[in-house]
């Protein structure tokens, strides 16, 4: 489908479709665009199942970004620290399964930025509202760092603060859209990263919220 506002991209983002961040790092502009009403008639029936909710920080703080999982695993946050779970906290029963959408969606990724055979054990599901930010962190809670994370964005554009190996490496500032992927792994496989505060909008498919999968093989 097509959207004026949202969609329109400069000539040469739709010449060069692979754009590369850093070594191991791709930008995939509009990759999952076609596949955006399977992956969210998806994401509904994994919040029908596991519905969102606000995590807690070891530190005690309520985190602004909602989340849920599927998968044979999900991350999790609370006082006690940051883990996988093959038990969703909140209902006592396993996460829902990864859908076929996501399973196919992820491989194709991974696989266009270079990395073959990708098969993801746990997706988190965010959802960010006008104001919604996530601060700059590694995904380092997975035990096979060999491979990569597949980011999916859908509904409002964000920016995505892309950093270095180091928390003080400053970060670059990508703007992600509807449709857009990103996959980072090698040697950015640790890069600290995060979402700037999200500005409102209006998206013609998710209003007022940005969806984003992040797909990891945990185990
Ligand atoms: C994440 O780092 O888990 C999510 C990043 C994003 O929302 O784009
Ligand atoms: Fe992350």
């Amino acid at each position: 489908m097509t959207f004026d506002l949202f969609d329109s991209l400069p000539p040469e983002a739709d010449d060069n479709p692979i754009e590369t961040l850093a070594p191991g790092a791709v930008l995939l502009r509009r990759f999952a665009r076609d596949d955006d009403d399977a992956l969210l008639a998806a994401v509904r029936d994994v919040t029908d199942r596991a519905p969102w909710r606000h995590l807690v920080t070891p530190g005690g703080l309520r985190m602004s970004v909602a989340m849920t999982n599927c998968g044979s695993y999900g991350w999790v946050s609370d006082r006690t620290g940051y883990r996988y779970d093959p038990i969703d906290p909140d209902s006592g029963l396993p996460w829902p399964p990864m859908p076929a959408p996501f399973l196919s969606l992820a491989w194709r990724a991974a696989s266009a930025a270079g990395y073959d055979g990708f098969a993801p054990d746990a997706c988190l599901i965010n959802r960010y509202q006008p104001g919604t930010r996530l601060s700059l962190h590694q995904d380092r809670d997975e035990q096979d760092l060999g491979a990569p994370i597949v980011s999916v964005s859908l509904g409002l554009p964000a920016t995505f603060l892309f950093g270095g190996l180091r928390r003080a490496d400053r970060p670059t500032r990508i703007r992600l859209v509807h449709g857009d992927v990103v996959v980072w792994g090698g040697p950015s496989r640790l890069v600290f990263h995060g979402i700037a505060p999200l500005a409102d909008g209006d998206h013609p498919v998710l209003g007022h919220e940005r969806i984003n999968l992040t797909f990891r093989k945990a185990r």
